[in-house]
């Protein structure tokens, strides 16, 4: 049986005309860079999310950079947000010369625990980045709350969560903005990089839009610090195609997720939480597991696809070299980072799929 972690060619199959059609019509028209269809693409996520306003850039780390540029984060500034994502949420952070202040997580839920972000704010605290991970929302109730308090600004990071809700609202929707990937293998996958940040927020939205675009308004006339990251024409003809299935594939994720629940039922694994308050979209499959890496050796004899998101917390990374770092400072996210490991997750597995895989891990546990 051929299985993949994502399926992105057997969805693009499905859709194929539709898609095929939308990328020549851009061929065509030659306009490659900021074309209409950015722009109609922007109004149709801004709409489906019921925000004011999007803009499209380059990826979903540009995403981060651009909503924190925004907000003039920069040295000296401290940012709380979690140990326990992808390099980019912290990346984007020291790459603007202010301080990532983590705080840990939830045992449950892998995202941020409201009640240590209190206790991590100091005079220099600009913002919180919670990150809504493997597509299920933070808690973020209590978050929006204490920023309220302390006049934070909330920049969510959806990379893994568009279409995802809380409390009845979509993500995105409750900070000053929302960033979002549409990196292949994400819910809302283009066919390369592609990313968006939405806000409420006229004026940040006006600046936003111009950073991306060279912090200019008017061609050569740059009035503040930007960069180069618009979203390809291409990218959006193709993510318009693909927002109209983004509710059923979700959907189709869900259903997925339960039929694994429903397998794994009895066997030594930690299946995912789901927060009454959260719809969770699944963007992942992650299970915490016993004896995890010999687990991942067994899947691997058996070319079952799999992955470790993430398996260095980013306090412990080299490359952002934080001062008086060191493991023990994040004890649930290090315990997490050697227990995870997320199974196939996509719009297209199928029963037999589900009941192979699972099948697999409970013969290691028989076995092991
Ligand atoms: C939580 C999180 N934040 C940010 C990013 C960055 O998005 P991109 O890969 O589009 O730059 C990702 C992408 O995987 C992510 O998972």
């Amino acid at each position: 049986m051929t299985l993949h972690m994502v399926d992105v060619v057997g969805q693009y199959r499905k859709i194929k005309s539709e898609i095929d059609a939308a990328i020549h019509k851009v061929l065509d028209s030659g306009k490659f860079v900021l074309g209409k269809e950015v722009g109609e693409f922007e109004c149709k996520i801004a709409g489906y999310l019921g925000v004011k306003y999007a803009v499209g850039c380059a990826s979903g780390t540009d995403a981060l950079q651009i909503a924190m540029m925004a907000m003039g984060i920069g040295p000296g500034d401290e940012v709380i947000t979690t140990p326990f994502t992808f390099v980019a949420t912290t990346e984007t952070i020291v790459l603007l010369g202010a301080k990532p202040v983590y705080i840990d997580i939830d045992t449950k839920t892998f995202n941020i625990d409201p009640s240590r972000v209190e206790k991590a704010i100091t005079s220099r605290t600009k913002a919180i980045i919670p990150v809504h991970l493997y597509g299920q929302p933070a808690d973020m109730d209590p978050i929006m709350n204490i920023a309220r308090q302390h006049r934070l600004r909330v920049i969510e990071d959806a990379a893994q969560a568009i279409g995802s809700s809380y409390k009845g609202k979509k993500v995105c929707t409750f900070g000053d903005v929302g960033c979002i990937s549409y990196f292949p293998s994400k819910n809302l996958g283009a066919f390369g990089d592609a990313g968006m940040v939405v806000t409420n927020d006229a004026a940040v939205w006006e600046k936003m839009r111009m950073i991306a675009n060279h912090g200019s308004r008017e061609r050569y006339h740059h009035e503040i610090l930007g960069v180069n990251s618009r979203l390809d024409t291409i990218q959006a003809a193709v993510l318009t195609v693909k927002l109209h299935h983004l509710e059923e594939w979700n959907s189709a994720r869900q259903r997925a997720a339960a039929r694994y629940d429903e397998l794994l039922r009895g066997t030594p694994v930690t299946v995912p939480y789901v927060s009454p308050a959260c719809q969770h979209i699944f963007h992942q499959y992650t299970i915490r597991v016993p004896r995890r890496d010999a687990l991942a050796a067994f899947l691997k004899e058996k070319s079952i696809p799999h992955a470790i998101y993430y398996p260095i917390p980013l306090h412990l990374q080299r490359a952002f070299k934080l001062a008086g770092s060191k493991k023990g400072d994040f004890p649930i996210t290090e315990k997490a980072a050697e227990e995870v490991i997320s199974l196939p997750m996509h719009t297209e597995l199928t029963e037999e799929q589900i009941v192979f895989i699972t099948d697999a891990i409970k013969e290691f546990y028989r076995s092991h």
